[in-house]
């Protein structure tokens, strides 16, 4: 009896102090300058693109030294995918599904490679060459010619191919902007 009094006593100086628990200690709270740091979204009508530009020209170069090791000579695949010159259509089966048949905006591929690209060592590029390197996988993709500078006025004004190629499941309809 004396034990399970004990066991009870016990018990309830321990939720005691766990109630007096103010939050559940999970870290610390973000900074609004940490909360910039990850704010990094790019919208197809190009909010949230930095300053900054770039050309097919230096482009290459970049590509030529941070991504040809992964995607293959001109975009067309190695160890990872393929960003350009699709072997078959979208209609084909399968269907080839890189980012000049398939991706609707231009501003994802400026976003998607600075969050992720190099796979190796993410956010090493500066603007410029994001833009750039950008600029270049458009025009592999026969999106630009190779003269069009790259800039955030620039490229949401790009027209994919397959940018009117979504259908709103639930209102089955063409999606627009
Ligand atoms: C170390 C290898 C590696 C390097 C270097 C690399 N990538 Fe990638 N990349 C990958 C892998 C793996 C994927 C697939 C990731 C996934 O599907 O989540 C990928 C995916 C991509 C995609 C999306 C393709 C799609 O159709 O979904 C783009 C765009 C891209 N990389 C661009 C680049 C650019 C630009 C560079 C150079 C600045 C680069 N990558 C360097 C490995 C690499």
């Amino acid at each position: 009896m004396f034990m399970r009094k004990c066991a009870l006593f016990v018990l309830l100086i321990s939720f005691n102090v766990f109630s007096q628990e103010k939050d559940p200690n999970l870290g610390q709270p973000a900074t609004l300058e940490i909360i910039e740091r990850w704010n990094i979204d790019v919208f197809p009508s190009g909010k949230g693109l930095p300053e900054g530009q770039g050309t097919v020209h230096a482009g290459k170069k970049i590509y030529k030294a941070y991504c040809l090791s992964c995607h293959g000579l001109d975009g067309t695949g190695d160890s990872a995918d393929e960003l350009a010159g699709a072997a078959h259509s979208l209609t084909d089966k399968p269907p080839d599904k890189i980012i000049g048949t398939y991706w609707p905006y231009a501003t994802t591929i400026f976003d998607f490679i600075r969050r992720s690209m190099p796979l190796n060592a993410p956010g090493i590029l500066n603007n410029n060459e994001l833009y750039a390197v950008t600029a270049y996988l458009l025009y592999l993709n026969d999106i630009i010619d190779k003269n069009r500078i790259i800039n955030a006025n620039t490229l949401p004004k790009v027209q994919m191919p397959n940018r009117y190629g979504f259908i709103d499941i639930y209102q089955k309809k063409i999606m627009n902007d």
